[in-house]
């Protein structure tokens, strides 16, 4: 089932005709029609949950929004900087006006006046194409001055980061898009309240995969749409996969409606030259490893259900390593991810990811020690919910995750012995 991969079923969906023949803008009428706090309610009922990484729930993040100030701003989160995810980009170049329709309801929503698209600078093509497909909108009199008649005018921009992974988290995105440097902020306030949003303005920021299934919601209503996947991961999500599989890409299901097997082996072709799969990363770098025992392979793909098995669903960004890969390695390749974007604002995270590197690096030359494992686990540990953003915690999962699934991988390399958790 497609809700935003629409392409798949109708081709050329992204020019503006054949968005408009195929319904294309109709919930945005039908949501000018609405009252504001009536559509939020509707997207809060929906249970729609961001797909950025984090999960919040969208419509419950649209009515923090104090809808007495008089400017407020959607931003889009389009940097899509987390490793392994490709399918923000997929959407902006396929079915774009989805995306944004879906950001002019959320600007009905709020009472917004204007929506920016924050791109990752590597996206400079895209972003041209954006702007040909909103001034497409703009000239049918769905951005701009008075909008189809509403008395409500909503400007839509695109802006180009520099490409620095930490412009993905929100707080840094709208420093970056201030023409600060791309760094945190601290919090409170929130981006939803004045002070702490763009040009210190109330904003909602919302991943292009959440705000391109906002269309189908208020076109179909909550209803229909929690029908789609589970109570508590509702819709559809596109899974990211890369890594050791035949058939790389990203494929869209309603959550819940397949496993990691199925995912891995009917649709992304199995692991190349009939190796043994090892290891999933279900959320790039940033979330926890697991080892792709059988109950984990049997594992439905949905937030509740990789919570319990200790790690997250993420941006749905799957990496698969087959019996090929040294963990050791593959710990090191993101420890040094991490140090590399990491912007420095706060010490365990700028310090740290460079113990991290400098400790698995003398590991792989072959001069550790077993103790050196113990460091690096305890050193990870340090970081962990004490920075100003996730990313101290993602640069500590690479770490703790595999020391936890995969100690014979360190062990290998410093002599000495460890046993699995649940060994
Ligand atoms: C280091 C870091 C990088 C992030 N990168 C992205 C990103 O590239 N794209 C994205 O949508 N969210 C990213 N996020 C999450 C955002 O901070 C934010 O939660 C998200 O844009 C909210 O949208 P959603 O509620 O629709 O998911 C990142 C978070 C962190 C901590
Ligand atoms: S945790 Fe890291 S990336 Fe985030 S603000 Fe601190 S130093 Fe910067």
């Amino acid at each position: 089932m497609n809700i935003i991969f629409r392409e798949k079923d109708i081709p050329n969906i992204r020019e503006f005709d054949v968005y408009v023949k195929h319904d294309g803008y109709k919930a945005f009428e039908k949501a000018l029609r609405m009252k504001p706090i009536d559509v939020i309610n509707e997207v809060k009922a929906s249970n729609l949950r961001g797909r950025g990484g984090a999960g919040f729930p969208t419509g419950v993040k649209w009515s923090f929004i104090p809808q007495s100030e008089p400017i407020k701003y959607v931003v889009v989160n389009a940097d899509e900087s987390e490793t392994g995810t490709f399918k923000d980009r997929q959407i902006m170049e396929n079915n774009p006006h989805q995306l944004i329709e879906g950001a002019l309801i959320a600007a009905w929503a709020i009472q917004a006046t204007a929506v920016y698209i924050y791109l990752r600078g590597e996206f400079w093509d895209i972003a041209h194409a954006l702007d040909k497909h909103i001034e497409d909108a703009r000239q049918a009199g769905y951005v701009g001055e008075n909008i189809k008649g509403s008395g409500w005018s909503c400007e839509v921009y695109t802006h180009l980061g520099a490409g620095a992974y930490i412009c993905g988290e929100e707080s840094a995105l709208l420093n970056s898009l201030e023409g600060k440097l791309g760094q945190p902020r601290v919090r409170p306030p929130f981006p939803a309240q004045k002070g702490g949003g763009l040009y210190s303005e109330p904003t909602v920021v919302n991943n292009v995969e959440t705000l391109a299934n906002v269309p189908f919601i208020i076109m179909n209503g909550a209803d229909e749409y929690k029908k789609i996947g589970t109570e508590q991961s509702t819709g559809t999500k596109i899974f990211c996969v890369s890594g050791h599989v035949n058939n790389p890409g990203n494929f869209e299901f309603p959550m819940g409606e397949i496993t990691f097997r199925q995912l891995i082996f009917d649709h992304a072709g199995g692991i190349p030259d009939g190796k043994q799969i090892k290891a999933i990363l279900p959320s790039g770098g940033s979330g926890p490893i697991v080892p792709a025992t059988d109950e984990i392979l049997d594992t439905p793909l949905t937030y509740e259900d990789l919570q319990k098995h200790g790690t997250i669903l993420g941006s749905a960004s799957i990496i698969i390593l087959d019996e090929t890969v040294d963990i050791t390695w593959a710990a090191s390749k993101m420890t040094k991810f991490f140090k590399h974007e990491s912007c420095g604002k706060c010490t365990p995270c700028r310090e740290g990811t460079y113990w991290l590197d400098k400790v698995l690096d003398r590991i792989l030359r072959g001069e550790g020690k077993p103790s050196d494992v113990d460091l690096i686990n305890n050193i990870a540990a340090n970081m962990q919910g004490v920075t100003l953003c996730a990313l101290g915690d993602f640069a500590a999962n690479p770490i703790l995750a595999t020391i936890k699934h995969f100690p014979n991988d360190f062990m290998a390399h410093v002599g000495g012995e460890l046993k699995a958790a649940g060994d």
